[in-house]
């Protein structure tokens, strides 16, 4: 099996994850290539010193990236640093001819996001993906392979989202993820929008407008140094979105919910496809539940429930009986980066990582949906 190696910038909770799906490769069990971590890059000592404690194959751990994305050894590298880094690493990173896998949102706004574009067309040989795991669930993988065949006839409806609770605290101290200056004007669009938007993007569906409304509940946290600091991001966001399906020319509603403040949620991915012929839906507060209804004239309107066991896009040693989970899906997610790697190609179509193409529709959703909040409106989303 082919070794790609990889180096981290950014050795923080993500990082972590890499780190920590790479350590147990051996659960794949066909998988194209397998990733070894090599070198480490993180500010912070304590955060490197993790890795340099944990991860055997690390023979370099710097401050600066740029030592990292010097080193011959790295091949590709996984960026998972505050938005406000994102332009600068990514561009340069993939300017020194690194294979990148970067974290949403790919750039903290839109001018951000272009630069990143242009750094990706500038440099064809190298691949370039976003992070985005939920659609690896194989519940999920099976609703696309529905998308994927047109099993829904005219689609009636798209419910999509992506809702925690982690701020209902208002007690909870503000960190760089509720600080427009680091996470950016987007604030929970850019959060939490990417893994909510992965598969309408996917499917090639169109979002023509948007009406945007966007709620700031917690307007100041402790700064968790006795004083108190101001919450300017966005907090929670719904969007409806006038969109079309050149499967059948057709406009449906798709909304997309994506809060931070979601009292009682825990992190609930779901996405709802109503359609003509058939529906469907999964969430992952119940992640074995597969939930489809096919409608045929005359028949009962029954939704079937279908407990999906480990059937996930790449095959791994876990028999078909047992459950799957976040870090199930954050091994799939980099079995398909490298699969893609090695083969030039996703191994289906729902199994393939976000591209840098799906981030700028991302971008083009949430400067709208930023501009629709402002003038109270319904605006058009530009599909270039
Ligand atoms: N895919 C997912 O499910 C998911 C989940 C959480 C976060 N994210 C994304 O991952 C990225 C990182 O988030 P996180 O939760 O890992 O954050 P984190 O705060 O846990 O880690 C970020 C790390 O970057 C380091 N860093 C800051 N400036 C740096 C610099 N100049 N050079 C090198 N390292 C630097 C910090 O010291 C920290 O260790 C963000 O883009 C975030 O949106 C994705």
């Amino acid at each position: 099996m082919k070794t790609v190696r990889f180096g981290i910038i950014g050795c923080g909770l993500m990082g972590r994850e890499f780190a920590s799906a790479a350590a147990r490769w051996i659960h794949l069990a066909d998988a194209a290539a397998r990733p070894e971590i090599v070198a480490v890059c993180d500010s912070a000592p304590a955060a490197r010193a993790w890795f340099e404690e944990r991860v055997p194959t690390v023979r370099q751990s710097v401050a600066d990236y740029r030592e990292l994305l010097a080193n011959p050894e790295v091949e590709a590298v996984y960026i998972a640093v505050p938005h406000h880094l994102h332009r600068e690493l990514y561009c340069a990173a993939i300017a020194a001819g690194k294979h990148l896998m970067g974290e949403k949102p790919f750039g903290i706004d839109r001018p951000a996001n272009d630069a990143i574009l242009a750094a990706v067309r500038a440099h064809p040989g190298v691949m370039v993906r976003c992070s985005s795991e939920s659609v690896f669930y194989p519940a999920m993988q099976r609703l696309c392979g529905l998308i994927a065949s047109g099993a829904f006839g005219r689609i009636i409806e798209v419910n999509t989202g992506f809702m925690h609770s982690s701020d209902l605290d208002p007690a909870k101290p503000i960190n760089w993820k509720r600080m427009i200056e680091f996470n950016g004007e987007y604030g929970v669009l850019g959060d939490l929008g990417m893994h909510a938007l992965h598969v309408p993007c996917r499917a090639g569906w169109l979002i023509r407008n948007v009406r945007a409304i966007l709620s700031d509940i917690v307007k100041e946290r402790p700064d968790g140094k006795g004083g108190r600091a101001p919450c300017r991001t966005w907090d929670n966001g719904t969007l409806l979105c006038e969109t079309q399906d050149p499967r059948t020319g057709e406009p449906f509603p798709l909304t997309v919910k994506l809060q931070r403040i979601a009292p009682g949620q825990r992190n609930t991915w779901y996405t709802e496809v109503l359609g003509t012929q058939a529906s469907a839906r999964w969430s992952s507060t119940n992640p074995c539940l597969f939930e489809q209804l096919r409608y045929t004239p005359g028949g009962a309107q029954a939704w079937e429930q279908i407990q999906v066991g480990y059937e996930p896009a790449f095959k791994t040693i876990t028999g078909g009986i047992f459950e799957f989970g976040f870090t199930d899906a954050i091994q799939q997610m980099w079995a398909a980066f490298l699969h893609e790697l090695v083969h030039g190609a996703p191994a289906s179509s729902f199994a393939g990582c976000v591209t840098p193409d799906e981030t700028a529709k991302s971008h083009r959703l949430f400067t709208a949906a930023l501009a629709s909040q402002r003038d109270t409106a319904t605006l058009p989303v530009p599909t270039a």
